[in-house]
């Protein structure tokens, strides 16, 4: 469970996924980048890899990258695709696979991922089915892909139908978290990414949550001081939560908190307009007012999670052209984690413990839906 130890500043941290056969390690520190190397002849991976990468992560640190894995005797492609959601799709699949056909990628070959959620998802996925299955390596460069994404192993791309609507579970060999990456990532991805850290706090970790209480200005000035401890928190969290149901099949569902109406206005706002932290961080504030009406979560703690949130810099409400109930509500009943159609909520009758498939009535969804709407 949680212990104040492993809150305190650290050179490097490392925190383990326990899945048998297929665990894995999460580094996490300060200047891992040139390590990287190293770390993948520890794990015994092949002696060719592919380097995927987007187009602004690239330029900054696919150098190091590279260099780290050259200096091991890895023989190295580097991919580069472009930056954005966009590139989760079926073509820039096509094109990965293409090249790894044309430099004769075997089965003992690995994929490493260098960026954000997105190349993540997308070279995780291009792992997953190439050969019919690569090791591949997380090395995530921002805050949401560090505490979340690149952690437990679900991989997939977007259809224009809906997000990530194909996909697989593909667990890595290994995660490297260098946290000076997140020097370069701009203050909105920034902050984005705090909401998944509240979210863990909230669900699984009243002291982490004190923490952040206390620590939210360090944090947002990206001091590196208290983003080790918060990361490899965080990471520690949804490791042991994916540890209990690696395949989705029950509680690791309270990593949705927050996430029923903060999809739905991802979905109805026009995905990019809405980070998928901002819009967590509002689903939070209803889940929590939500709680307090089904499960007795008190006021006070309704209070602080609607304070901590605010003093990361996320929004608490939504701009009244985005607080369209009906439009709202019926985005959630799509969402391919209705079950049969019907909406479940993520509640918590406390901070730091969270309960999941729970039934709300639809008419306190539409009342806390429209007051969340900022008043001009
Ligand atoms: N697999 C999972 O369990 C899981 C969980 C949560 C989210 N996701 C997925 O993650 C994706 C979102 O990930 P994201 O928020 O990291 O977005 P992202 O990968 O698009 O990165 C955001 C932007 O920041 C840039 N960037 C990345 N690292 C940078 C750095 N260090 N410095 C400067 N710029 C940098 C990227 O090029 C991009 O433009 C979504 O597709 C979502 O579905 C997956
Ligand atoms: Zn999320």
């Amino acid at each position: 469970m949680v212990t104040m130890r492993c809150m305190t500043p650290k050179r490097m941290q490392t925190v383990k996924v326990s899945l048998g056969p297929r665990s894995y390690p999460i580094h996490i520190g300060v200047g891992l980048l040139k390590r990287i190397g190293a770390w993948c002849e520890e794990t015994g991976l092949g002696r060719r890899c592919v380097v995927i990468s987007d187009r602004r992560v690239a330029p900054l640190y696919g150098h190091t990258v590279l260099r780290s894995l050259r200096e091991r005797g890895f023989e190295v492609v580097p991919i580069t695709v472009p930056s954005g959601e966009s590139t989760k799709c079926l073509d820039v699949v096509g094109h990965c696979y293409r090249k790894l056909a044309a430099h004769r990628i075997e089965r003992s070959s690995f994929v490493v991922a260098l960026g954000g959620g997105v190349v993540g998802d997308l070279a995780g996925f291009v792992a997953a089915t190439y050969l019919r299955g690569l090791a591949y390596v997380q090395v995530p460069t921002t805050l949401l892909a560090q505490v979340d994404s690149s952690v437990g192993g679900k991989v997939g791309i977007n259809l224009k139908e809906a997000k990530n609507l194909v996909g697989a579970f593909h667990q890595p060999r290994l995660v490297v978290c260098d946290l000076a990456t997140l020097a370069t990532l701009p203050a909105r991805e920034y902050r984005s990414g705090l909401a998944e850290v509240i979210k863990y706090g909230i669900i699984r970790d009243a002291t982490l949550f004190a923490l952040l209480e206390r620590r939210m200005g360090a944090l947002v000035r990206r001091d590196r001081a208290w983003l080790g401890p918060v990361v490899a928190r965080s990471c520690a969290i949804k490791a042991q939560v994916v540890g209990k149901d690696e395949l989705e099949g029950g509680p690791r569902a309270i990593l949705n908190y927050g996430h029923t109406l903060g999809h739905a206005i991802e979905a109805t706002s026009g995905y990019g307009t809405w980070l998928h932290g901002e819009a967590v961080a509002v689903g939070m504030i209803a889940a929590a007012r939500l709680s307090r009406e089904r499960v007795g979560l008190p006021e006070a703690s309704v209070e602080r999670i609607h304070g901590l949130v605010a003093s990361a810099g996320l929004p608490t409400g939504l701009p009244p052209k985005a607080a369209n109930a009906d439009r709202l509500l019926r985005a959630m009943a799509l969402d391919k984690k209705a079950a049969g159609g019907e909406v479940r909520f993520v509640l918590n009758r406390r901070i730091g413990q969270a309960i999941y498939g729970q039934r709300v009535p639809t008419e306190l969804v539409r009342q806390e839906i429209t007051r969340l709407t900022w008043l001009p």
